[in-house]
């Protein structure tokens, strides 16, 4: 059961964000016990991060959710916190670099020790300046900073999604409260303004606990009436070089 309390945890206190670079408050490190991918773990927080206090309510939603995440290939976890999600899809594919991206300093420097101590080595934490342009994504799992504010946060997830690799999906979660549908609506509206290429579909994958599980991929059969049109065109081309 979740009470209001609970959902209380991991927001900003009015002087401190929890997507600030450098944190106002203490450093003060917590260790927390967590169940992650079936496996339970110890790992450490801190104050001026989200959600340092239990794993938050909507990233349990979406890793409810979520499907095993590709093994090999680059994985993102956009705005990692102190990394419940890049730390799940490290243990669930080994073998993939999972890239735990965020601007706050101590988060980082959170999910780096997370990995370390739970041997996952596949993890590179790293702000997002720091992630070559040329890699593509085999699957984006985020809870990202609706607080950041909508122009902020349209701009990441522009930045972010266009990166996608052909088959591969991101899975967002969001409060429905604090605007799940009319972020759905955007990213849909996306694909027709050139913003996002026009093969990705948003949609909702799920509801849960007040929360909406948003998944945004280019779908087979939308890739393929796509390709069909591109070998079309590309007869076309051939026909009139003749
Ligand atoms: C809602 S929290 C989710 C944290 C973690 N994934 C979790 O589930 O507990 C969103 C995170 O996005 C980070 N963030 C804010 N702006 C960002 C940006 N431009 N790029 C990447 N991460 C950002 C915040 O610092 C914060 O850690």
């Amino acid at each position: 059961m979740v009470d209001d309390r609970e959902r209380q945890h991991g927001q900003p206190t009015q002087d401190d964000h929890y997507f600030s670079a450098r944190p106002a408050s203490a450093d003060e490190r917590r260790d927390l016990e967590v169940v992650l991918a079936g496996r339970e773990v110890t790992v450490q927080t801190a104050a001026g991060v989200f959600s340092g206090h239990r794993i938050d309510l909507g990233t349990r939603v979406l890793l409810r959710a979520v499907p095993a995440p590709p093994a090999q290939g680059h994985l993102l976890d956009l705005g990692c916190g102190w990394g419940p999600l890049a730390l799940t899809l490290a243990m669930l594919s080994p073998e993939a670099t999972v890239w735990a991206v965020d601007v706050n300093e101590r988060a980082l420097d959170l999910v780096r020790r997370n990995a370390l101590a739970l041997g996952l080595h596949g993890i590179q934490a790293a702000r997002p300046e720091q992630v070559p342009d040329d890699v593509r994504f085999a699957a984006i799992w985020s809870n990202p900073p609706i607080r950041v504010g909508k122009d902020a946060l349209h701009q990441m997830l522009t930045m972010w999604l266009r990166r996608l690799d052909d088959a591969a999906a991101a899975h967002l979660v969001v409060q429905r409260n604090l605007g799940a549908d009319s972020l759905l609506s955007w990213l849909d509206s996306q694909t027709r303004t050139g913003a996002l290429p026009n093969e990705i579909r948003a949609s909702k994958l799920r509801s849960a606990k007040g929360f909406r599980v948003l998944i945004v991929e280019r779908p087979a059969d939308v890739r393929a009436a796509s390709s069909a049109a591109r070998d079309g065109e590309g007869d076309g081309d051939s026909r009139g070089r003749g």
